[in-house]
């Protein structure tokens, strides 16, 4: 969970309801980037939570959702009971299921000429992580939620609507159905329905979600989140977000490079005891198999101006180059760096 800047921690479950799935607890980590974009995200997500609606956040792979949502759920203050979608969930991977056998045997020989015996044999239920989220009034994230099929995600609908839990199965058990908790509420993932390994959302579950669609952060924030998860210096994060995103507009793939991409090309360059700029031979690599099949490619402007990645590195470093001499120098005064005044 540390990648994701967020620390995990197990929170006990109710004495009275030992649970198979306990839930955890998150909270901030010291990698997490709180930038105005993120915390607007973040505010408008709560808001809609506290109204009671679950929330989904949708986008391209590398766009901090899975983040976010961790986040979000680590600001609601709940316990989080964290799923990821599968293409082999069913229903019961949700719910629960029988899951084992009881077998009890009683020899009775009191007599010692009769020899009673009288087997029983009851299947065990085992509840699983929605069912523990709907009771204990947990804050469930469930990634990916897309990754399983559309009907292992029934459960959901009168969780979401009705408030309802509905476990036919569990009927020898129980009643059948449980009454969602108040504080229950959902946060969910995905990305959209046109990459590999997608399954269609129904349209009744996309009907009780409200979305907020995630694109890539502001410059600002890929700047300082590839800065802190890497350690590289500020100039050296710009000059590789620059890098990222310019090949994204180029539109050399579908989605382009993501922030992914970013901290690997900083960590790499970090660990490599190597510089974020032109010429330096490890950083130049890095850049190529990170960027991947981007680098075997070019592009051509409505000029006709030929591209590859190696351009798209020596003209950002050139002009952060400039941009940085043409700077006005600190002005150290009191023991206090300050910006000189033009
Ligand atoms: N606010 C943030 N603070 C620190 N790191 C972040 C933040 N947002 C995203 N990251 C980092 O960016 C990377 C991508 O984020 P994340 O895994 O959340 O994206 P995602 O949208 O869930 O991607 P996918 O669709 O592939 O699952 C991760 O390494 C994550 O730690
Ligand atoms: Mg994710």
């Amino acid at each position: 969970m540390a990648g994701k800047g967020i620390a995990a921690t197990r929170a006990a479950a109710p004495a009275a309801l030992p649970a198979p799935h306990p839930s955890i607890g998150v909270e901030a980590g010291t990698q997490f980037v709180e930038t105005p974009q993120v915390r607007a995200i973040a505010q408008r997500a709560l808001g809609y939570l506290r109204a009671g609606y679950p929330v989904h956040f949708s986008g391209p792979a590398g766009t901090g959702k899975t983040t976010l949502a961790l986040h979000v759920a680590a600001l609601r203050g709940r316990p989080v009971a964290l799923m990821h979608g599968d293409d082999e969930f069913g229903s019961s991977d949700l719910v629960g299921g029988d899951f084992g056998y009881k077998k009890s045997r009683v020899v009775d020989n009191f007599i010692h000429s009769v020899v009673k015996t009288e087997e029983n044999m009851s299947t065990l239920w085992a509840d699983n992580r929605l069912t523990v989220a709907c009771r204990n009034g947990d804050t469930l994230v469930y990634d990916e939620f897309t990754r399983s099929r559309a009907e292992a995600n029934n459960a959901l609908l009168s969780v979401l609507e009705e408030r309802i839990l509905s476990i036919p199965k569990r009927r020898p058990h129980g009643d059948g159905f449980i009454e969602v908790h108040p504080e229950f509420r959902a946060i969910l993932t995905s990305n959209p329905e046109e990459y590999a390994g997608v399954h269609r959302t129904q349209d009744a579950l996309n009907d009780r979600l409200i979305t907020i669609q995630v694109d890539h952060f502001d410059r600002e924030t890929e700047v300082r989140i590839t800065e802190t998860k890497s350690g590289i210096p500020l100039g050296e994060a710009e000059l590789i977000v620059d890098i990222v995103r310019e090949l994204r507009t180029l539109g050399l793939t579908k989605q382009g490079p993501s922030l992914r991409a970013c901290i690997m090309i900083a960590r790499v360059t970090v660990q490599e005891k190597a510089h974020a700029r032109a010429g330096d031979s490890v950083f130049g690599d890095v850049c190529r198999d990170v960027l991947g099949s981007l680098s075997a490619k070019v592009v051509r402007d409505g000029n006709g101006t030929r591209t590859t990645v190696d351009d798209v590195v020596a003209r950002n470093s050139k002009r952060l180059r400039a941009e940085s001499k043409s700077r006005p120098a600190p002005v150290v005064g009191r023991g206090v760096a300050e910006e000189a005044t033009p």
